[in-house]
Parts: structure tokens; C-alpha cells; sequence
């Protein structure tokens, strides 16, 4: 163990790192070994890593000098932030910042920035196709994310930066599902018209994430955009069609529509479809399936993801 380089994880207890710390520990070739990080060393999820085999060690991302002492004899960082914990755009920046500043502090030689674009370069504040949010954001969550994209630059941190797709796992746990109506009729509901959705099984995003790290030197100083499938929303019903036994229509409503859908970050999730959607071709094209499959060659269609979790997904 001892001469196995650290790649330490933020956000372990959750879906990303997760999957990264289990990626790790299931390539004992790799010749890495994990250091989870958790507020809460005593929690399940945290427990459960350590019966795994990882280090698990406290750190606060609102706590830069945690951050320090925990980075410290990492080879390599995997960093994240989590925008739904708090749904303040500013916090993930400095969140994010804190992370870039402690990882130049403790001399990591290789991180992975969880990041999204920052859609304010493509739809600036003054284009009225979509409303402006939180004053200075058209797609807060997103925003944050690609701004401080600067900051891993600035601090001279040698940097990955990992532009991720929407996870299938929303259908299991952010109620994006399929919803039976009124009429009996199950429909899953997408403001993408008949654009392809870049997707991915939240697990592959851990695994490329080793391939990234196995390979540093191709993909240092690099932005790498990874997805399982680009799927639209009619294929996506018709593959839940297929793995229920039971028919699923996509139901393509407008931008504006899902904004006023009223749950906590609808305008932002509205925004973010219709960004998708208007920058097809960009998203897209900014997210390869070819190129997360040379780095996780495993990696899951959604057939084969739906195949494994289709009793997760809330049929109601
Ligand atoms: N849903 C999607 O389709 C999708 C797609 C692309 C990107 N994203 C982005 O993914 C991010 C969330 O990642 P996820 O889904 O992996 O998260 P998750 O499953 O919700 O877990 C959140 C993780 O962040 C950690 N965390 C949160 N605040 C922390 C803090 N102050 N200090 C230390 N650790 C903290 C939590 O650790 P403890 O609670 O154990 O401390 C936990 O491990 C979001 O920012 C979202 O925008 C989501």
C-alpha cells in the first residue's frame, strides 16, 4: 500500500467520488490507492468506504485550512462541489476556489475539476431567450462551475478539467423519471425537443476518472468531456419502453414551461435543457462517448444501465 500514489476524493460520500473511491479500489493495478473525504467520518455512507478499504479523513470545503492538512501527500485530487447542498452559486465558487488554493498548498501533481460550462459565454446576460437568474446567472449551477474553472489556472494547479453529462441515476433520485398522468399514460417529461441529451450512469464518471489520472500526461491542462450515450427524449421512452414492458411517451415541453414547473431549481434545470438544447451541437459535441470509452472501455449504454436499475426508477 505504502507505494501506491493517494488520489484523494472530494464529495466520496456522494454519487461522483463515490464512484471514483470504488473505481480505485476495484483496480488495484492502477497502482493508486483513495483517500475519501466526508464531514462526517462517522456517517454510513463514510463507514461503508472504510469497510471498503479507503482512508477516510475530514474536510469542510467552506474550511480552506481542512482542505490543506487533507490534501497534504495526495499524488492526485479529484475536486467537487455540490450546488443542490446550498443553491448558492458564489459558495460553489469559493468552494471551488478553496480547493485550487489548497491543492497548489500541498503540491497535488495532477487534479480533476468536476466542472461545467460557464453558459454566460454563449447566452450573455443581455439575451432575453431565457431569464437572467440570481442576478448575474443564466444557469447558476453551471455557472459557478465554469467560472471558477480560472481559479485552477491561476493557482498554477496542473489541471484536468472534466465537463460531465446528465446522470441517468436523476430518474432514481431527483424525480425526473417517468410519471403515470391522469389518463393512465406513463410519460417522461424533457424540454429538449428532439435534441440529444448527453447522458452517462453516474458510476462510469469515477471509472473515466482513473483513466484520466492513469494518464496524466495526455490529459493535463486539457478539458475532456464525457457521456455514455447521446440520446433524445424520444429514444430515451422508447428504451424504457423496452426494459418495462410497459410504454413510456416522451413528453417534449417547452423551456418556459418546465421553469414554471415550481420545485426549488426549476428555472435554473429549465434554463440549463434550454441551453442544451439551443447549443446542441456545442453540448454535444463538447461530450464524446468514443473518448469516455477509450478511457473506461466498460463503459454503459443506457440499455445496459437501464437493464441493471430499472426497479430503482420509480414507476408513479
Ligand atoms: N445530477 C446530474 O445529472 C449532474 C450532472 C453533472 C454534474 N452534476 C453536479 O454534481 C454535483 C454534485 O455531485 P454528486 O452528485 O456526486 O453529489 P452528491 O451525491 O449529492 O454528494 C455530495 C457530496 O459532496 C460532499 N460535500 C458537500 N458539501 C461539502 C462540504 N462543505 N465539505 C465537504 N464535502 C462536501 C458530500 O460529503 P459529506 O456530506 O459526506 O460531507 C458528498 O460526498 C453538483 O454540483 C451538480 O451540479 C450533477
Amino acid at each position: 500500500m505504502a507505494d501506491r500514489k493517494i488520489i484523494a476524493v472530494v464529495g466520496a460520500t456522494g454519487a461522483q467520488g463515490g464512484g471514483l473511491v470504488r473505481a480505485i479500489i476495484n483496480d488495484p493495478g492502477s497502482g493508486f490507492t483513495a483517500r475519501a473525504f466526508t464531514r462526517d467520518v462517522t456517517s454510513e455512507k463514510a463507514k461503508a468506504l472504510a469497510k471498503l478499504g479507503a482512508e477516510v479523513v475530514a474536510a469542510d470545503l467552506d474550511d480552506v485550512a481542512s482542505l490543506k492538512r487533507a490534501f497534504t501527500g495526495a499524488y492526485g485530487l479529484f475536486c467537487l462541489t455540490n450546488f443542490w447542498e446550498h443553491f448558492s452559486p458564489e459558495r460553489e465558487y469559493a468552494q471551488a476556489k478553496s480547493q485550487a488554493e489548497a491543492a497548489r498548498a500541498a503540491g497535488v501533481q495532477h487534479v480533476i475539476w468536476s466542472t461545467l460550462e460557464d453558459t454566460r459565454k454563449w447566452v450573455p446576460l443581455s439575451d432575453n431567450r431565457m431569464p437572467t437568474l440570481m442576478g448575474t446567472y443564466k444557469v447558476p449551477h453551471f455557472d459557478a462551475k465554469g467560472a471558477a474553472d480560472q481559479e485552477f489556472a491561476n493557482h498554477g494547479v496542473p489541471t484536468t478539467f472534466l465537463l460531465t453529462s446528465f446522470y441517468w441515476e436523476n430518474m432514481i433520485f431527483f424525480g425526473m423519471g417517468p410519471k403515470k398522468g391522469p389518463d393512465g399514460v406513463f410519460r417522461f417529461t424533457l424540454p429538449m425537443e428532439g435534441k440529444k441529451l448527453p447522458g452517462i450512469a453516474v458510476e462510469d464518471i469515477g471509472r473515466c476518472a482513473v483513466g484520466i489520472f492513469k494518464n496524466k500526461s495526455e490529459y493535463v491542462g486539457k478539458t475532456v468531456g464525457i457521456a455514455g450515450e447521446h440520446l433524445t427524449g424520444e429514444e430515451m421512452a422508447a428504451a424504457m419502453t423496452r426494459a418495462f414492458g410497459q410504454t413510456v411517451h416522451y413528453n417534449a415541453v417547452t423551456p418556459a414551461q418546465y421553469r414554471a414547473f415550481g420545485f426549488r431549481g426549476a428555472e435554473d434545470l429549465g434554463n440549463m435543457f434550454q441551453f442544451k438544447s439551443d447549443f446542441n451541437e456545442v453540448f454535444c459535441g463538447a461530450r464524446n462517448p468514443a473518448v469516455a470509452k477509450r478511457l473506461h472501455p466498460a463503459l454503459q449504454t443506457f440499455d445496459v444501465w437501464l437493464a441493471q436499475n430499472k426497479s430503482r426508477i420509480p414507476l408513479v
